[in-house]
C-alpha cells in the first residue's frame, strides 16, 4: 500500500470512502414507474449485452481495491440483482474479502424464495433490503407495473426471516396521489415484526421518470401521519452518514426510517461510491460521468494501478447533488438509477 494513501481515502470535503454499491445487472423484472417506466423500457429497449458486463473476477478485483481504500460495506443492487446468474458465487467471493464488515443486498423480492434466501445466507450475505411500495395489489401494481402480487414480496420477507437474514429493511417509495394511502397500512403491517420500514421520498434520479416536486411526499408529512396514529421519537444514528433518519414507536412496536433526499439532504456524510454493471465508478447517485474501471481492468491495470486510479477519483470528489438540487435542477444527462444501482 506504499503507493497509495492510507485508508480511508478522503474526498475534497473530507468524506471518507466507506461504502460500495455494486449494480450487478441493468435488467429488472419490474417496471416501477419512478425508475424504469414501461414507455421507455419496453420491448424494444436494449439492455447491456453480456460481454459488456463486468464478470465476477472483475467485480471482486474492484471491490478488493475499494476495501483497501477504506470500504467497509458492500451492497449489491441492480436493476434486480437476483437476475444475475450465479449471484451466490459473487456473494461468497465478496464475503471472503479481508476487511469487509458488511455485505447487503437490495432486491424487489420477486425471485427471493426460501431456497434462494438460504443459499445467499450460506454464501455470506448479512442483510437484505426488500422494496415494497404498498400492501394492496392494485396500488402495488400501479407502482411496479409488472403485476407482481404483494403476497410474493411478503413471502420473500418471510424467506429472509426463515434464513436468519434479520431484521429485514423494507423500502417504500412514496408518490403523492399514487401510494400515499398505503403509508399507514404499511406502518401497521410492519409494527412488531422486528423489520424496519423506511419511507423514501420520491427522487429525481435519471431522466425518464418525469419527476415533479409536487409528487414528493416529504418526510415531515410522512412522520406526522404515522406519528398521529402511533407516536414516534427520533433515534440517534448508529453510524455517521446514515441514509435513513430513524424513529422508534413510543409503544415499543419497533423502528421506522425516512430517507429524505429531497427535503433533508444527507450529502455531508456521504461515503458511497457506485459501480455500474458495465464497470463505471460514480461518486454520486446523480452524477453523469464515471471512471471507466472496466477499461482500466481490460487494459491490464494491476491492483495497485487500480487502487491509485480509484483513490485519485475519490480524492477529486466534491459531489453534493441533493444539497445543490435547487440550483442544478436544469441538469441533463444523468445516468438512470437502475444502471447506477440506486
Ligand atoms: P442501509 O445501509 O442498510 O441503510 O442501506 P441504504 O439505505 O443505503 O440502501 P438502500 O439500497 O435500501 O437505499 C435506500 C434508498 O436510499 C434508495 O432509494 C436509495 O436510492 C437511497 N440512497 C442510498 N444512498 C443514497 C445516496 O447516497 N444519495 C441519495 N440521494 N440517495 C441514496
Ligand atoms: N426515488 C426514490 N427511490 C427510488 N428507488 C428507485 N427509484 C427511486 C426514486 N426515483 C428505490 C427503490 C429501491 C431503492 C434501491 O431505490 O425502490 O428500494
Ligand atoms: Fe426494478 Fe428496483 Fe427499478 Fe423497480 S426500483 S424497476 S424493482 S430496479
Ligand atoms: Fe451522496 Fe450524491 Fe446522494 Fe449527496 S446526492 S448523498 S453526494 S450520492
Amino acid at each position: 500500500m506504499a503507493d497509495s494513501p492510507q485508508p480511508p481515502v478522503r474526498d475534497r470535503l473530507g468524506r471518507p470512502l466507506g461504502d460500495l454499491r455494486i449494480s450487478v445487472t441493468d435488467r429488472c423484472n419490474f417496471r416501477c414507474t419512478y425508475c424504469m417506466p414501461r414507455a421507455v423500457f419496453g420491448r424494444g429497449y436494449r439492455f447491456l449485452p453480456r460481454a459488456e458486463l463486468l464478470d465476477f473476477d472483475e467485480i471482486v478485483e474492484v471491490a478488493a481495491a475499494c476495501v483497501e481504500l477504506g470500504v467497509h460495506t458492500i451492497r449489491l443492487t441492480g436493476g434486480e440483482p437476483l437476475l444475475r446468474p450465479g449471484l451466490e458465487t459473487l456473494v461468497a467471493r465478496l464475503g471472503a474479502l479481508h476487511g469487509l464488515a458488511d455485505l447487503a443486498l437490495t432486491t424487489n423480492g420477486a425471485l427471493l424464495d426460501r431456497e434462494r434466501a438460504q443459499a445467499l445466507r450460506a454464501a455470506g450475505l448479512r442483510r437484505v433490503t426488500v422494496s415494497l411500495d404498498a400492501l394492496d395489489d392494485p396500488t402495488f401494481a400501479a407502482m411496479n407495473d409488472a403485476g407482481c402480487p404483494v403476497s410474493r414480496v411478503l413471502d420473500a420477507i418471510a424467506a429472509c426471516h426463515a434464513a436468519g437474514l434479520v431484521p429485514v429493511k423494507v423500502n417504500m417509495v412514496v408518490r403523492r396521489g399514487v401510494n400515499e394511502a398505503a403509508i399507514l397500512p404499511m406502518a401497521e403491517h410492519f409494527r412488531n415484526t422486528g423489520d424496519v420500514l423506511r419511507f423514501i421520498e420520491y427522487m429525481d434520479v435519471g431522466t425518464t421518470n418525469g419527476w415533479r416536486r409536487e409528487d414528493v411526499v416529504g418526510a415531515q408529512e410522512i412522520l406526522e401521519r404515522v406519528g398521529a396514529r402511533w407516536p414516534v421519537e427520533p433515534v440517534a444514528p448508529t453510524r455517521p452518514g446514515e441514509v435513513a433518519r430513524r424513529y422508534r414507536y413510543l409503544d415499543g412496536a419497533g423502528e421506522i426510517g425516512v430517507i429524505a433526499s429531497i427535503t433533508q439532504p444527507f450529502c455531508t456524510g456521504c461515503t458511497r461510491a457506485r459501480l455500474t454493471p458495465e464497470g463505471r465508478l460514480f461518486t454520486c447517485l446523480f452524477a453523469s460521468e464515471g471512471l471507466d474501471v472496466r477499461g482500466l481492468l481490460r487494459g491490464g491495470a494491476d491492483r495497485s494501478g487500480l487502487r491509485r486510479a480509484l483513490a485519485q477519483r475519490w480524492a477529486q470528489r466534491s459531489d453534493r447533488y441533493s444539497q445543490l438540487r435547487e440550483e442544478l435542477h436544469q441538469a441533463t444527462g444523468r445516468v438512470e438509477m437502475f444502471r447506477m444501482g440506486g
